[in-house]
């Protein structure tokens, strides 16, 4: 069975959403960050500032590479770059979280902006924001407003 990938601008709940979905259709669930992380054996923050944001998309191509080839029957959620500077187009059924950038804001806390080298200053993240939204909109065979709780957008998916 096919898989689905989960894009969406950082915050906007990908890895909550693929873990019940997983849970929900009895799939497996898979997290990008976390594989390229373990590939590593360095955090995010470390990936980008040893070795710089480059290197970070060639490791989500590489994961890219690797999913289309290894997985099946998988939710996969992304980093929020990853359909940016990445086709991501074969890997799956791609849903497009959407949500508000100031709803983003409300949900974050300081510990979870620190995760994210891109979210450092919330100014850059908006200009950001607004630079991708059109690129998530363009390549999501589905968008679902995510400006709610986690069990309706489940929901909303399911339906
Ligand atoms: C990024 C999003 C992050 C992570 C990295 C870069 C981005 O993932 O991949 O910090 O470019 O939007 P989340 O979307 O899970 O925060």
């Amino acid at each position: 069975m096919e898989n689905i990938v989960i894009i969406g601008f950082m915050g906007s709940g990908k890895s909550s959403v693929g873990r019940e979905l997983a849970r929900a259709t009895q799939r497996f669930f898979i997290d990008s960050d976390f594989i390229i992380s373990a590939r590593e054996n360095l955090s995010i923050p470390e990936i980008f500032n040893l070795k710089g944001e480059g290197y970070f998309r060639q490791l989500e191509g590489d994961f890219i590479h690797w999913a289309k080839k290894s997985l099946r029957n998988t939710i996969i959620s992304t980093g929020g770059g990853m359909p940016i500077f990445n086709d991501i187009s074969s890997v799956g059924q791609i849903i497009y979280l959407k949500i508000e950038f100031d709803e983003i804001i409300k949900r974050l806390s300081f510990d979870e902006m620190q995760k994210r080298p891109l979210f450092e200053d919330i100014s850059k993240a908006r200009v950001l924001y607004e630079e991708r939204k059109n690129i998530y909109e363009r390549v999501a065979d589905k968008v679902i407003d995510a400006n709610t709780s986690i069990g309706e957008i489940i929901e909303k998916i399911l339906r």
